[in-house]
């Protein structure tokens, strides 16, 4: 193959490359590379197609193409992610923002009412892309953030600063709500939710990629939920709401625990592929007067 001589070319050759790698999405990933190493947008990138690439550009391209090549993720090699039309940071120490997860962000909004101060808890906040989103779409909201991993909470510190967030926004060192006093109108979690055993078999972006502690959700698959939804129960305000992401075949098991904490009006949400995604649940005014919460 020639070496590249304009932008256009650079571009079809990197797709060519990650094509025969086997990345599903050869084309997107070679413009997302392409425009991290040029700095140019992808608007800029099309009006520049024909222009000569600088001198190092052909080099920046081969590295950044054998890293995607390899498995590393988009994201990581360029070190940030979009997430509900904003820019999250990332590391090897976050699972990078899922368009999945979106769907949580779907689900809650219209719980959460625009001019009212509201109080949200984020459980293993990671990135911190699910608090805040929902901060930045309700101005009057504040929120917790808490995650086990102290390297996660450093990139969520970066994102609540580059969002401008850092005002409305805590983020702590913790195990889901040990030890947490305050209570909420709502808490969000997407905890770890593969099934140990399973996790070899996950496809290499994720298995070599994000962080193990992103991932594991013990034996089952099942562990964090049944540590973190009694607990959630108790700390929310009556009429709040607990909103959790779910993995694949999960929906009535989680459904199960959080019916057993008393939760009420307990739903399932699916995602863009049709897979149940979201399980929301409430705990209603009516169960704390027939004395549930303790
Ligand atoms: C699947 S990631 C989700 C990250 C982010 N919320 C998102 O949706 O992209 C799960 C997060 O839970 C954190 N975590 C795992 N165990 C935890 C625990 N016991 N207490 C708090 N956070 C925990 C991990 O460090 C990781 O950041």
């Amino acid at each position: 193959m020639s070496t590249p001589k304009s932008f256009a070319d650079l571009q079809r050759h990197m797709t060519q490359k990650l094509r025969a790698a086997d990345c599903d999405m050869a084309a997107l990933d070679a413009r997302l590379l392409l425009s991290h190493i040029s700095g140019l947008n992808e608007t800029q990138l099309a009006l520049e197609a024909e222009t000569p690439i600088p001198l190092g550009l052909d080099s920046a391209a081969r590295t950044v193409t054998s890293q995607r090549a390899a498995g590393r993720p988009v994201a990581k090699i360029i070190g940030h992610k979009e997430f509900w039309g904003r820019r999250f940071q990332v590391s090897q120490a976050v699972l990078d923002p899922r368009p999945d997860s979106e769907t949580l962000i779907e689900a809650a909004l219209p719980l959460l009412p625009e001019a009212q101060d509201l109080q949200l808890i984020d459980l293993g906040t990671g990135s911190g892309c699910l608090l805040m989103t929902l901060l930045a779409e309700r101005p009057m909201a504040r929120g917790l953030g808490i995650d086990k991993s102290p390297a996660a909470l450093h990139m969520a510190r970066r994102n609540a600063h580059l969002l401008g967030l850092r005002a409305r926004i805590a983020l702590r060192h913790g195990d889901w709500l040990r030890g947490i006093k305050r209570t909420a109108d709502m808490i969000v979690a997407n905890p770890p939710y593969i099934e140990r055993g399973q996790i070899d078999r996950l496809d290499k972006a994720v298995r070599l990629f994000d962080p193990r502690v992103a991932l594991d959700g013990g034996g089952d698959g099942l562990g964090p939920y049944r540590c973190l939804i009694k607990p959630s129960f108790a700390r929310l305000k009556s009429g709040g709401h607990l909103l959790l992401e779910i993995g694949a075949g999960q929906a009535e098991a989680v459904s199960e625990l959080m019916t057993e904490a008393g939760f009420d009006n307990i739903e399932v949400k699916q995602d863009l592929a049709g897979r149940d995604r979201i399980l929301q649940g409430q705990k209603s005014s009516r169960k704390i007067k027939k004395g549930f919460e303790k």
